[in-house]
């Protein structure tokens, strides 16, 4: 099977798609912040995930997890890397956080490390685990910055992973029992959860495509693990429930617009196929119970009396990660037959080969909008990634203020039309590990040096300040006419 594509990479790249940063931020200027007004109860936020920052890996009884052994066999990580360090944000903490809070920014969506808190994958809590994120949370408060807990980023204790993981049904009840002990822990300090990241992106690259951890290939554990983190994502809903959360519950998809990359009917098809099941069969199960027609077939043996009734359950606000459109053609070498393909129409790229395409983020948000009964939806994750190799363009990233600005009008837009978003979330606070990629696309508002772990904002740090400080300051003014 020829696998050799991973996450969203448009195939066959004209090659001035690969050009700088730079060459982007020249043909387009940004937009001043104070031209995007968002009003008093919009939330500004930055997004990160455990596994991609805080290292310490074998620290104050971390157990192994999915991603651990994953970078460490060989071939599967860019360059051989690893996040055994990453950005060491486990003991750069209150640094980190003091740094959040210099630029104004007032929401943090962060994920908690399972094999932190639960080594061993079982029901036998590990106190330091805990302690770390008592301390994160506790120095978000002191800085008035409000806690976004994500309780499942992709970093499954490896001792779940041994039993199946999530081609394992086991592991949906295992992850309700996690939520319910997390939610009771915290539930008096967090007002917003989100139980997942991206159920479709992990099933897909981790179960399916293989190029993420645990690097599964097929479509018999891809869909299985999908359905098992929809029936897991149901049953920790039920479970933040039952403790009487008084936060709200969400949770975060990756949701794009599906394109096919030429006219042809097999594209077409494909198009529709991969659009069920990257979209459909993560939010239809959630809002309407039921999974696409496309693929009911294909969840058919694997749902169980119940299981649809588990899945749909009522949320509180949907977080939306939105990257670019997805350019989808016919490869009869998918386990799903369709792949990632050309754009059909000329386009412009990030250095990472990832289309710009704002209004994207317009079309999928009204979308879900007419779709799904307008639900409050929060963009949870948007970014820009420069490569480690373009030094002046990762602290001087026009590119990225362009982009976020970009995406931001189109937001401000769905706004305006009616659809009910309330917060915008920059991925990220800092440059990252990620994933199978290591360290070669750096993401952050705030460029880390992995050899030095020096910490150095960016151009876009301050200018996200900047926009954070003025729309504060209109909506004072509008308020005190
Ligand atoms: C998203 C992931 C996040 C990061 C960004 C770039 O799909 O949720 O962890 O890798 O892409």
């Amino acid at each position: 099977m020829n696998f050799s594509l991973t996450r969203r990479h448009a195939l066959a790249l004209p090659l001035q798609a690969l050009a700088l940063p730079e060459a982007i931020a020249a043909t387009s200027s940004p937009i001043p912040p104070a031209s995007i007004h968002f009003g008093p109860n919009f939330n500004f936020g930055v997004s990160s995930s455990a596994y991609q920052i805080e290292g310490a890996v074998q620290q104050d009884g971390r157990g192994p997890g999915i991603w651990d052994v994953f970078c460490h066999q060989p071939g599967h990580i860019s360059k051989g890397q690893n996040a055994d360090i990453a950005c060491d944000h486990y003991h750069n903490m209150p640094a980190d956080v003091a740094l959040m809070a210099q630029a104004g920014i007032k929401n943090y969506r962060f994920s908690v490390s399972w094999p932190r808190l639960f080594p061993d994958g079982n029901n036998i809590p590990n106190p330091q685990g805990f302690a770390f994120y008592d301390r994160l949370v506790e120095q978000l408060q002191k800085h008035g910055i409000t806690p976004w807990l994500c309780l499942y980023h992709w970093d499954l204790p490896q001792a779940l992973q041994d039993k199946g993981g999530w081609t394992n049904r086991d592991t949906s009840a295992r992850l309700g029992e996690f939520a319910g002990y997390v939610s009771h822990h915290f539930k008096d300090r967090i007002a917003h959860w989100m139980i997942l990241n991206e159920a479709a992106v992990h099933s897909m690259f981790g179960y399916g495509m293989g190029s993420h951890a645990p690097g599964l290939r097929g479509k018999d554990s891809w869909f299985a693990a999908l359905h098992h983190l929809n029936l897991g994502q149901g049953l920790s809903i039920q479970a933040l429930r039952a403790n009487n959360v008084p936060g709200r519950i969400g949770t975060v998809a990756c949701c794009e617009p599906i394109r096919s990359s030429t006219n042809n009917q097999a594209d077409l098809a494909a198009a529709q196929r991969f659009d069920a099941i990257w979209n459909g069969s993560v939010l239809k199960p959630l809002f309407h119970g039921a999974y696409p027609e496309q693929v009911q077939e294909e969840f058919a043996p694997l749902c169980q009396t119940g299981d649809l009734a588990n899945i749909h359950q009522k949320i509180d606000l949907l977080g939306v990660n939105y990257y670019n459109r997805l350019h989808i053609r016919a490869d009869p070498a998918s386990p799903i037959g369709a792949n990632f393909g050309p754009t059909q129409e000329p386009a412009r790229f990030t250095v990472m080969g990832w289309p710009i395409e704002p209004d994207g983020i317009f079309e999928i948000l009204t979308h879900i909008h007419n779709t799904y009964g307008k639900p409050e939806i929060f963009i949870s994750e948007n970014g820009y990634a420069t490569a480690d190799d373009s030094k002046v363009s990762d602290i001087d990233d026009m590119g990225r203020i362009t982009f976020i600005s970009d995406h931001l009008n189109f937001v401000k837009q769905a706004i305006d039309s009616g659809v009910n978003v309330s917060g915008y979330f920059v991925w990220s606070m800092l440059d990252s590990f990620e994933w199978n990629d290591g360290m070669k696309w750096h993401f952050g508002l705030v460029k880390v040096d992995f050899t030095t772990l020096e910490r150095t904002p960016k151009r876009s740090y301050f200018w996200y300040a900047d926009l954070i400080r003025q729309n504060a300051a209109r909506t004072l003014q509008a308020s005190n006419p």
